[in-house]
């Protein structure tokens, strides 16, 4: 049998996400089980306070085929030849370097394994790690994206069917958390830092603005990062918990209003959280809570399937696999891949 001729139809798909600085691997039965799933994270970065490009692209480099071999072993599947229906990969958005490891890797194991690959959109893929929970969503939906790079609030209608209805017209969720914690002296990412740090401290101890209160179901996140900076420069002796919590009550607090707004505007009959900030503790609470007084279904992730991770990918895969077919071998990374583009 051939390439794209689909040799096995046993619902088995190897996730590869090489995006940013997470090198993982999955495999998924049925776009919804994971049988393993493994996230190396590149703690070389934590000292720049940010990912560094270059670096990630060399940890990746270093990293991908060991990490792959792992994901096939604790699957039950055999490294020479897995019985495999299809490899997704991460083709962009991202970061160029780190995109194009993972993609040439797909594709070398592809030649190697005679097993088709399917190019995922990341953001897709975060927004599929929902179908990998026990709990089905009901669509339509309104979903949060909030990375490192994306906060957006889209309106799907089914999967495949998405609609960005606002999103950030500065800085991402994530970045924002990434900037105060580095500000703050704490390591990077910064997202779980604030909130180890919040936990201690007073949501109320400072009131931070809340942005864009306009009817709009766009974010800006750039004004608080400088009212944080400000307030801790004029009042150094304040504790830095007390700072973290209050600048995290602010973003969930407008990431969730946004949220149900939007829920209420396009007739959504559930709210989903998805991307990385989706894994702090305080969104995932008030978000569900919120959904909950409101009659709304809540999809809220696992934290291991909100942040980085090939699972997604996978999940993502089955879908673009079983509507539209295998990728052509000649995809590439597409660093600045939006949404609503397929390639
Ligand atoms: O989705 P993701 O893993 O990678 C991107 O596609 O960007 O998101 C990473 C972002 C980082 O900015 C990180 O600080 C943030 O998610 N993050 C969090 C938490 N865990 C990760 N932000 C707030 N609270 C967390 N617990
Ligand atoms: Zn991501």
């Amino acid at each position: 049998m051939g390439l794209n001729s689909y040799p096995v139809a046993n619902g088995l798909i190897l996730g590869i996400e090489t995006s940013c600085d997470e090198t993982a691997v999955a495999v998924v039965k049925d776009g919804t089980t994971a049988l393993s799933s493994i996230i190396r994270s590149q703690e070389i970065h934590a000292d720049f306070g940010g990912v560094v490009p270059e670096l990630a692209g060399r940890e990746h480099e270093k990293r991908i085929l060991t990490v792959i071999k792992q994901a096939i072993g604790e699957a039950g599947l055999e490294m020479h030849r897995p019985k495999l229906e299809a490899i997704a990969v991460t083709i962009g958005p991202g970061l160029a370097g780190a995109l194009m490891v993972g993609v040439a890797a797909a594709k070398g194991l592809s030649l190697a394994w005679d097993v088709p690959v399917v190019g995922v959109n990341h953001l897709e893929g975060h927004l599929f790690a929902v179908r990998l929970e026990a709990e089905p969503i009901i669509y339509p939906a309104v979903m949060l994206l909030v990375s490192g790079g994306h906060t957006m609030l889209v309106l799907v209608e089914k999967p495949g069917r998405y609609r960005i209805v606002g999103q950030s017209l500065d800085d991402a969720a994530g970045e924002a958390f990434d900037k105060v914690a580095r500000f703050l002296g704490l390591s990077y990412p910064g997202g779980p830092e604030i909130e180890r740090e919040a936990e201690f401290g007073d949501p109320a101890f400072v009131r931070f603005p809340r942005a864009l209160r306009d009817g709009s179901f766009n974010f800006s996140f750039s004004g608080l990062k400088t009212a944080v900076v400000t307030f801790a420069k004029k009042n150094p002796q304040v504790d830095i918990a007390d700072i973290a919590a209050s600048f995290q009550e602010a973003v969930v607090e407008i990431l969730v209003e946004k949220t149900m707004n939007a829920a209420k505007e396009f007739g959504a009959k559930s709210v989903a959280l998805a991307g990385g900030v989706g894994a702090n503790t305080r969104l995932r609470t008030v978000l569900a809570e919120r959904a909950h007084e409101l009659g709304l279904g809540a999809c809220v992730p696992s934290r291991s399937n909100c942040t980085d991770n090939g699972a997604m990918i996978a999940a993502a895969g089955a879908f673009r696999l079983e509507n539209f077919g295998p990728s052509d071998l000649s995809i590439g990374a597409y660093p600045s891949l939006h949404l609503e583009e397929s390639i």
